[in-house]
């Protein structure tokens, strides 16, 4: 499978993304210009090498698993793409045991969000695209998943090779490549976002921006205890991670929310993550959560912040 979107345009013609077709094939080909990253050439010779098994039954409901026959030596082919962050997938016999248990995330979200059946769904900062997956095992007319890093483009397309779904794509895109769309989706996620955008307002902005009118804004992020106004601003790195710019205590991001418009806000799931659900694996062999944390107080980061803990917010565009 060649990361190849000419399926993709067709799904948007005569409808409000249309002009769509004209602005992103530039931007995906900037996205995954070889300048992106080293190993691009390596990883898209493996897509175009990967075996294209025949039958096999696909569910995206319950997990994101597609069974059929024995590929040979697929684990291998896989794990050209380490590091996996975000899953767990079932491919064919192979299980996939990403860093993250995104499917732990998803039962969080899930119950507090309106039915995804037949929405047309945006997703900021997808990753590889495992929530795409189960949002189209809901039902989602189209899910269109965004996210900057080539590797998890690449990751995507190996699953689609075997996933074969036509509603779920995942484009190489920031949400600053994105072309405008006023007014167009049903359901606008971003998660694990907010905290690595410089204006957390002019991203929530942005967010609203896409929804049409009666649409969902999912927004998840980290959060510190606080009042309203407070936000951790770090300096230098939080948890081992650069770039986050501020994690606003629960009150804030209520306010930045109803700042931008949004109504119904409200917050449906506060969770500290666990070195259960965010661990080293073999399928991510790097460092993770536990490293990242004081070896003699799990409250705190290694830098004495507290540890990272995540809200889910739901609001409503009107
Ligand atoms: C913490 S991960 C969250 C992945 C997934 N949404 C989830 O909740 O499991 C954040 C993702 O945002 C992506 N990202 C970073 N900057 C972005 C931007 N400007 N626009 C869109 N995505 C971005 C990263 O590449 C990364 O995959």
């Amino acid at each position: 499978m060649e990361i190849d979107y000419s399926d993709f345009y067709p799904l948007l013609e005569a409808t409000p993304l249309e002009p769509w077709i004209a602005l992103l094939p530039e931007r995906i080909a900037h996205g995954l210009r070889t300048e992106r990253h080293g190993l691009l050439p390596q990883w898209k010779e493996l897509l175009a090498h990967l075996p294209t098994p025949g039958h096999a039954s696909v569910e995206l409901r319950s997990e994101v698993r597609v069974d059929g026959p024995e590929v040979a030596a697929l684990k291998d082919l896989l794990m050209t793409l380490h590091p996996w962050r975000k899953g767990p997938y079932e491919v064919h016999g192979v299980h996939i045991d990403t860093e993250w248990r995104s499917d732990w995330k998803w039962e969080r979200v899930l119950p507090h969000i309106r039915p995804l059946e037949g929405r047309t769904v945006l997703d900021v900062g997808c990753g590889n695209g495992y929530h795409c997956w189960r949002m189209a095992g809901e039902g989602a007319r189209l899910v269109i998943g965004i996210d900057p890093s080539p590797l998890f483009i690449c990751q995507f397309f190996a699953l689609k090779n075997f996933i074969r779904d036509p509603r779920v794509w995942v484009l190489p895109l920031g949400i600053e490549e994105l072309p405008d769309a006023p007014g167009v989706f049903d359901t606008v996620l971003s998660m694990g976002v907010l905290y690595h955008r410089q204006s957390p307002t002019e991203h929530i902005d942005r967010l609203k921006s896409l929804l049409c009118p009666g649409g969902e804004l999912v927004l998840e992020t980290l959060v510190v205890d606080g009042p309203e106004g407070y936000a951790l601003i770090p300096e230098g790195r939080y948890a081992k991670m650069r770039n986050v710019h501020a994690i606003p205590a629960i009150p804030t991001l209520e306010a930045w929310m109803r700042q931008c418009g949004l109504e119904n806000v409200r917050v449906v799931d506060v969770t500290t993550t666990s070195t259960a659900e965010q661990r080293s694996t073999s399928w991510m062999t790097y460092e993770s959560l536990a490293d990242f944390l004081d070896p003699t107080d799990a409250t705190r980061t290694i830098e004495g912040y507290p540890a990272p803990r995540r809200a889910v917010v739901v609001a409503e565009c009107v």
